[in-house]
């Protein structure tokens, strides 16, 4: 990896987004004749309309490489400036190696090239943050492609209405580079994680008729909700008071998409108001490590993102693990 100018201070920015979603649009209409659901119940309980799903050919480091590459056109870079590939999913390519970074770098022609994946779950995304915000101010790296690229699809059981009508499939990408603008940079990244809580969220493996393994998705909603609601305003609360700030210093409050009722719980404790919420829970469901950086990707397509906006991020996911962010967009 290439290092930084020796002696100069060096900071963290995210220099652009990209995101992919998949072509079939899934309404919770069309899930009412797959499960016993419907569309109020989830609209109420979730504020789901719809989400989006994978082909069967199409694996999570199809849905990254598409983000990457619009993440990397945005910043004007080519492959060969990446120093570092960071893959945050839940549902890799395949289950030990290669990573599906190494699979993500390869067919983005970046060679010889460090690449490797997370495993954080739905916050996946904050701890990519906090991995390349520490490569670059220690001068490992200049340019890191990070990417949240999730088929979470390919872990969920049909037959389970409390997992299967929460989740989306999709990707989004940023690129982190090294900056000397602290007024520009990613000013706080929080991670933290409590495996006494594994069981609340998780995807055991289960063997079917002594022959084929499948691993699906378990989950204990009713704890995870309450358990969200609490650790995400804390982690919120310790950020801003880490940056002395307070609501009002943020532009836009973007939250891990896992549920409008979290997410409007967490903003009403913190008195944040609704038109600083970022939401696009509505549309993809819950994308994990993929949500933020789609949600993200969305406020740059509407052309709402500007170089200085100032950004506040949090998520939690299985493990658990949790995590917060302030950071600001460095791009154009
Ligand atoms: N459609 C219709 N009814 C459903 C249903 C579905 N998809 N899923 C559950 N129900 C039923 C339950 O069986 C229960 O029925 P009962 O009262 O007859 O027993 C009733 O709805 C209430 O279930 P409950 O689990 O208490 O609902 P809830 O209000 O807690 O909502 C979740 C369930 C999953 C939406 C909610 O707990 C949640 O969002 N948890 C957090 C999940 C999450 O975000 N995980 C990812 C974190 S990254």
């Amino acid at each position: 990896m290439k290092g930084v100018g020796v002696g100069e201070k060096v900071y963290a920015a995210l220099r652009s987004v990209g995101a992919y979603t998949p072509q079939r649009c899934v309404s919770n209409k069309e899930l009412e004749t797959q499960i016993d659901t419907s569309d109020e119940w989830i609209t109420r309980r979730t504020g789901i309309k719809t989400r989006y799903f994978a082909t069967a050919e199409q694996k999570s480091s199809d849905l990254g490489i598409e983000a990457a590459k619009v993440a990397l056109q945005r910043a004007k870079m080519l492959p060969s400036d990446i120093d570092l590939v960071i893959v945050g999913t839940l549902a890799p390519d395949f289950i030990a190696m290669p990573s599906t970074a190494c699979i993500i770098a390869s067919a983005l022609g970046i060679h010889d090239r460090p690449a490797f994946d997370i495993s954080a779950a739905c916050s996946g995304f904050i701890y990519l943050l906090s991995v390349a915000k520490a490569y670059i101010e220690s001068g490992m790296a200049k340019n890191i492609l990070i990417v949240g690229a999730e088929k979470v699809s390919s872990v969920l059981n049909p037959q389970d209405r409390g997992t299967y009508i929460l989740f989306g499939d999709g990707a989004g990408a940023a690129i982190i580079s090294a900056t000397q603008d602290k007024e520009l940079s990613i000013l706080n990244v929080h991670i933290s994680a409590d495996g006494q809580y594994q069981d609340y969220l998780m995807t055991p493996r289960s063997e079917i008729n002594k022959k084929e393994i499948m691993q699906c998705m378990s989950m204990k909603g009713n704890e995870v909700f309450k358990i969200a609601v609490h650790k995400l305003a804390d982690e919120v609360k310790h950020i801003l008071e880490e940056c002395n700030m307070g609501p009002k210093d943020i532009q836009y409050f973007v939250p891990h998409q896992a549920n409008y009722r979290i997410i409007k719980a967490v903003g009403d404790l913190l008195n944040f108001d609704s038109s600083q919420i970022v939401l696009t829970v509505d549309k993809f469901g819950n994308t994990s490590a993929a949500s933020i950086p789609m949600a993200i990707n969305m406020l740059y397509e509407n052309n709402q993102l500007k170089r200085g906006s100032r950004l506040l991020l949090d998520a939690l996911g299985g493990g658990l693990t949790w995590g917060s962010a302030i950071l600001h967009f460095d791009g154009e």
